[in-house]
């Protein structure tokens, strides 16, 4: 399972990228405009701190703008994915790009038949919104879980990139469901990590050593 980081900004990804696991960086514009700066530069800066996809949305709604946009974008730099909605003119720019080379990020993916549109669009990656279904009241991972089901029947290519994620729980589920990634917020993907008896145990066993070896002398 491959692990991206759900952020536009640059310490964090530096710091993320320091923990020697990231797998790439999704970027939105919600998450793009708390950051200062020109779009092109930071997206830049993303791709030479991480050696992976960097997912960067167009803004357009309607096919030439969107197409426009996936040209700029795909420009800046090799590693950029192109972040489209998946709405009627953002699926035939998917199949544009596709036609052209250009890799794809379907977002804001809320059911099976739009992720279905998408792989056979020609997507790159489809990513499933979790995290808004369940505020819903919605099971997000069952959308995971039946994506996942239909491409494997199909051998669609097209990757699962399971997105607006929240907790722990949510990544070892996507584990156990067959996302190919999960894209994370910056304090989820360190949450991975801890756990508490870890940090206790450790406590225990240098303040044993400590004794120990006090002991001695
Ligand atoms: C996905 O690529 C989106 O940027 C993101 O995961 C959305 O998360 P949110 O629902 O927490 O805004």
């Amino acid at each position: 399972m491959q692990f991206f980081v759900d952020t536009a900004n640059i310490d964090e990804i530096k710091e993320a990228q320091a923990m020697g696991v990231l797998d790439g960086v999704t970027t939105n514009p919600s998450l793009m405009s708390k950051e200062s700066g020109n779009f092109d530069e930071i997206i830049r800066e993303i791709c030479e701190i991480v050696d992976g996809p960097v997912s960067a949305e167009v803004v357009s709604t309607d096919f030439d703008g969107m197409m426009a946009e996936a040209r700029k974008n795909a420009a800046i730099h090799e590693q950029v994915v192109v972040k489209i909605p998946i709405i009627l003119d953002g699926l035939k720019a998917v199949k544009a790009c596709s036609n052209e080379g250009i890799r794809t990020n379907v977002t804001l993916c809320f059911s099976p038949t739009q992720a279905l549109m998408a792989a056979k669009a020609g997507a790159s990656y489809i990513s499933p919104f979790i995290g808004r279904l369940d505020d819903l009241g919605q099971d997000g991972m069952d959308l995971i879980a039946t994506i996942r089901q239909i491409y494997n029947n199909y051998g669609f290519e097209t990757q699962v990139l399971a997105a607006s994620l929240r907790s722990t729980k949510h990544v070892v589920e996507c584990a156990l469901a067959g996302a190919d990634v999960v894209t994370l917020p910056p304090d989820v993907l360190k949450k991975l990590l801890t756990h508490p008896l870890t940090d206790s145990g450790l406590e225990r066993f240098l303040a044993d050593w400590k004794s120990w070896e006090e002991g001695k002398k």
